[in-house]
């Protein structure tokens, strides 16, 4: 709108609404400038737009419909999939229907095959009725809107150990929902966290669009989120100033774990600080505490392991009880 006034020329813009679009043009017009005038210095410009995404990035985030909101809350979603426990309560159900149709027409016959699959059929379904009580009550506990809000506490809980110096940038390894790379962001606003996850079929409540929408609930705009391989970074050698995973390489089978705490040691910058929470029981990890003597014989300045299960949960029972007993943290500066 432009207007003319008794104190002269007034322009006014619907600046909120068109911002990005402003800011990339203003954006083209810098670039056209230093065409023009190669030595010209623009410090302050060429700052901002170094701690920002690109303009496609930046679209994806803001651009919406007209009239629509952005998401009023976060969905973190939840560890425990809910396709497992409707899945293991349908199977329990399955497996002692299917056993006791067995057995009854085994007795009647007098088969001992027939009584020997009718047991095998009940013993999978106590099996499965456990595994389904087990997974129904995790994902109670972990429920960022129950009661417990155990994973909220345990993303919280690692976040504090992650310090990124102003206008660095973190790495979330497996980030999920984003719940640990949003948190982290929090924590330290004048620096980056980039969140990544390869989002398989496994997890099918996480994806990339999840964890944007996370962000923009949250109003967190110091993140962004890529596909990728825990197994083999697609990130140079040291580059990041800080390297966060939570729950992520106890899913990746067949491989040593130490080999993939590597990987994701081998993105971190000398100095940088590194918290990495997981299963490490000694029969999924082998002896931590030679891995750590081993990263401190390597020159690493500070190495950690903090058993968590009596620090993130109300005791080791609950801990276990969850199956998550071997909780430990890594922690401290490359
Ligand atoms: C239990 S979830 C934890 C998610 C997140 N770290 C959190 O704390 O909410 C495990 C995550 O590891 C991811 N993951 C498993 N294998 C991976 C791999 N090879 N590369 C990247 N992410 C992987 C899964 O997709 C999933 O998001």
């Amino acid at each position: 709108m432009m207007a003319k006034t008794s104190l002269g020329k007034l322009c006014a813009t619907d600046h909120c609404r068109d911002a990005v679009t402003e800011m990339e043009w203003l954006d083209e017009q810098f670039e056209l400038l230093r065409k023009k005038a190669p030595d010209l210095p623009m410090p302050a410009w060429d700052g901002l737009r170094g701690s920002m995404p690109d303009w496609a990035q930046i679209h994806q985030m803001y651009d919406r419909p007209e009239g629509t909101l952005p998401p009023a809350k976060a969905d973190y979603a939840n560890w425990m999939p809910k396709d497992m426990v409707v899945g293991s309560a349908a199977g329990t159900g399955a497996l002692l229907t299917a056993g006791v149709i067995t057995a009854k027409k085994a007795a009647e016959s007098d088969s001992k095959i027939g009584k020997l699959c009718g047991a095998a059929l009940l013993a999978g379904a106590a099996g499965c009725g456990a595994f389904s009580v087990y997974s129904f009550i995790a994902r109670k506990a972990f429920s960022y809107e129950g009661e417990r809000k155990l994973s909220k506490q345990i993303i919280d809980g690692i976040a504090e150990y992650v310090t990124i110096p102003d206008g660095g940038t973190g790495l979330d390894v497996g980030c999920g929902s984003g719940a640990l790379t949003i948190a982290c962001a929090k924590r330290n606003p004048n620096a980056k966290m980039i969140g990544m996850d390869h989002w398989g079929p496994e997890y099918r409540d996480f994806s990339k669009a999840v964890c944007e929408r996370n962000a923009e609930a949250e109003g967190v705009t110091n993140v962004s989120f890529e596909q990728g391989n825990a197994v083999k970074l697609d990130y140079p050698d040291e580059s990041f100033d800080a390297v966060t995973s939570n729950y992520v390489y106890h899913n990746i089978v067949g491989l040593d774990k130490k080999i993939l705490l590597l990987e994701t040691l081998r993105v971190l910058k000398k100095g940088g600080t590194f918290a990495i929470h997981d299963l490490m029981e000694r029969s999924r990890y082998g002896n931590m505490q030679k891995f750590v003597e081993k990263l401190k014989a390597e020159g690493y300045e500070e190495v950690y392991l903090i058993d968590t299960t009596d620090k993130f949960f109300k005791s080791p029972r609950e801990a276990k009880w969850l199956m998550l007993g071997g909780s430990t943290l890594l922690v401290g500066k490359k």
